[in-house]
């Protein structure tokens, strides 16, 4: 435990579990206050409750970041409570497995939505006090699918690119006021996105193991700590980047 993250206000999307629970877990640890936003009502106030049972300050809000009133409301609601967000973690995502000759304009919405433009209204609405008070930091959860990917996950690898280069449009335009955006791309993390991952393509299963060069899948815990050491002062002059946490799976050819 370092304290990277004291008196730093945290927003987490898609805290409730996996991946987003981690990082709201270590940022707690790392002496932040939290705010998590799920739609998952259940599961969030569990995974609240027992954050609190740490000891950590936390708020949270239900709310879906592809609705801009319920982005406006979730952020004011926590940042009444906890104080203005310095740092904001867009981490909800989902994964897409269309075809793209029957996908309705709906379906591909519905992934370019969360994927990607809900985490432009979070930054959208917490960008303006992090540029009034000169301090901030936006991580982006991307995927190895803005480089890499697999077939039949269409327009996943399009949305998580385009995640990134929202990630360097906006570390160029907020660089001047010391706010500071960067993008993770994960690999194989064993939450139950992962789960559906495999349930959709079982060969995948064993194969997963044997192409890590590290010769196991991360943890939620293995993001979270980039994630953190990216949101803090330890990262100061990292901006615009895309930090991989795969264990070597996108730098392997065969
Ligand atoms: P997960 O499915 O376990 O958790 C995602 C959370 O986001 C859920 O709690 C869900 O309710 C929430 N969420 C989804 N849509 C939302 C919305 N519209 N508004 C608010 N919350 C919403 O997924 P996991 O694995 O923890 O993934 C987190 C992020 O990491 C995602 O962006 C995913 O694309 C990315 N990622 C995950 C990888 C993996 O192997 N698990 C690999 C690469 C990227």
């Amino acid at each position: 435990m370092t304290e990277r993250l004291i008196d730093e206000v945290v927003l987490v999307t898609g805290a409730a579990r996996g991946i987003g629970r981690a990082v709201a877990e270590k940022a707690a640890a790392e002496g932040a206050a939290v705010g998590l936003i799920d739609v998952l009502a259940g599961e969030l106030a569990r995974t609240t409750a027992e954050l609190r049972a740490t000891g950590a300050r936390v708020a949270a809000v239900v709310g879906d970041i592809t609705d801009e009133n319920a982005v406006a409301k979730a952020v004011g609601e926590l940042s009444s409570e906890l104080g203005p967000a310095t740092v904001l973690v867009n981490n909800a995502g989902k994964n897409a497995y269309a075809d793209a000759t029957r996908m309705t304009v709906a379906e591909w919405d519905s992934v370019f939505d969360v994927d990607l433009k809900g985490a432009w209204l979070m930054a959208r609405q917490v960008l303006p006090s992090m540029i009034e008070n000169r301090h901030g930091a936006i991580v982006n959860i991307a995927s190895i699918h803005s480089s890499l990917t697999t077939a039949g996950m269409f327009p996943y690898a399009a949305a998580k690119s385009g995640l990134v280069g929202m990630t360097r449009s906006l570390a160029l335009d907020v660089g001047p006021h010391n706010v500071r955006v960067n993008a993770v791309s994960p690999g194989y993390i064993a939450t139950d996105l992962l789960e559906e991952f495999f349930t959709t393509f079982p060969a995948e299963r064993e194969h997963a193991l044997d192409v890590h060069p590290l010769g196991r899948i991360g943890t939620p815990a293995d993001v979270a700590e980039v994630v953190c050491f990216l949101a803090s002062r330890a990262a100061a002059f990292v901006t615009g980047a895309n930090w991989a946490v795969d264990g070597g799976l996108g730098v392997r050819s065969a």
